[in-house]
């Protein structure tokens, strides 16, 4: 493998092994990487999670990170982003993990770089190691996917987790509802209830209202959205007895999830968080070792 864009992208076989991978170093413990490579984290859309998990994944491998800022890059000149790849590439850059408002943006560079592209998030189009992370977190809790029923609610038409997880989790043999307003469905079928899905579900998703992409004004106000369609604290009560919550974070509390559900004991929210180190380290091996 020598990129990694999209879910689509991955066989079953594939993901399994890459959480494998994952797994031994969440059991094993960081090995370093046989030769020295260098990678560079370009963000042009903000994140916590993804960059700093990605550079801690890269600092355990003993990879060279070289510090890179979108803000204060030539991009802010207008240099286009395959402009800025090639540079990277000719100064001796080996892999890159990008964030990018672009969906798709990846497309004008595979195959035109030597440089190993990681996508760390493409508008609303795919996030990968997100997905990887939160398969990852569910066969950690349930041992595997087949027939387990998972329900991502929230701004389906916006989420680039949304579109990577059903790929994966329904190749995975998953059942995926997903669960909105109307208007936010975008290509999914969607349902529109809580009723019958809070009592069936093994794993409730829950996503971000991304108001950064919402053009038109919201016809939510917080509170009514929460009523409609967050997890409440009488939803929660509903829920299986083995049932998790997750959520990608950043996570509006009071939103699309109680305030006081965030850290319950059915949360694995932060778990999440501690596997995309595992997940990430075990992308970038993958990866990085292939280019020998
Ligand atoms: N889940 C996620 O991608 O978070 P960040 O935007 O903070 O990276």
């Amino acid at each position: 493998m020598n990129d990694l864009v999209s879910m689509k992208d991955l066989t079953e076989v594939d993901i399994i092994e890459l959480l494998d991978r994952a797994q031994n170093f969440q059991v094993y413990g960081a090995r370093e990487l046989p030769r020295k490579y260098t990678v560079s984290n370009l963000f042009f859309e903000p994140s916590t999670r993804t960059k700093v998990s990605f550079e801690v994944a890269e600092r355990k491998l003993g990879i060279d990170v070289v510090p890179f800022e979108a803000g204060f890059s030539s991009s802010v000149k207008g240099e286009t982003l395959y402009d800025t790849v090639k540079t990277l590439e000719a100064i001796g850059i080996d892999a890159l993990v990008i964030r990018h408002p672009d969906v798709g943006y990846y497309k004008e560079l595979i195959g035109k770089t030597k440089v190993s592209i990681i996508n760390g998030g493409d508008g609303s189009g795919q996030h990968p190691t997100q997905s990887l992370l939160d398969l990852y977190t569910i066969r950690e809790e349930f041992g595997g996917f087949e027939g387990l029923n998972i329900v991502i609610a929230g701004d389906i038409a916006h989420s680039r987790v949304a579109r990577s997880n059903a790929d994966a989790l329904t190749k995975l043999g998953a059942n995926v509802t997903f669960l909105c307003p109307k208007e936010w469905a975008g290509e999914f079928e969607a349902v529109h209830e809580w009723d019958e899905e809070i009592l069936a579900s093994d794993v409730i998703m829950l996503l971000r209202v991304q108001h950064e992409r919402h053009n038109d004004k919201m016809s939510f106000t917080k509170e009514s959205y929460h009523k409609q369609y967050g997890l409440t604290k009488e939803r929660k009560k509903m829920m299986k007895e083995n049932a998790i919550i997750m959520h990608p974070a950043p996570f509006n509390r009071g939103v699309e999830i109680d305030e006081e559900l965030v850290e319950c004991s059915k949360s694995r929210i932060f778990k999440q968080m501690e596997n995309g180190v595992y997940v990430r380290m075990a992308v970038l091996e993958l990866i990085l070792n292939g280019r020998n």
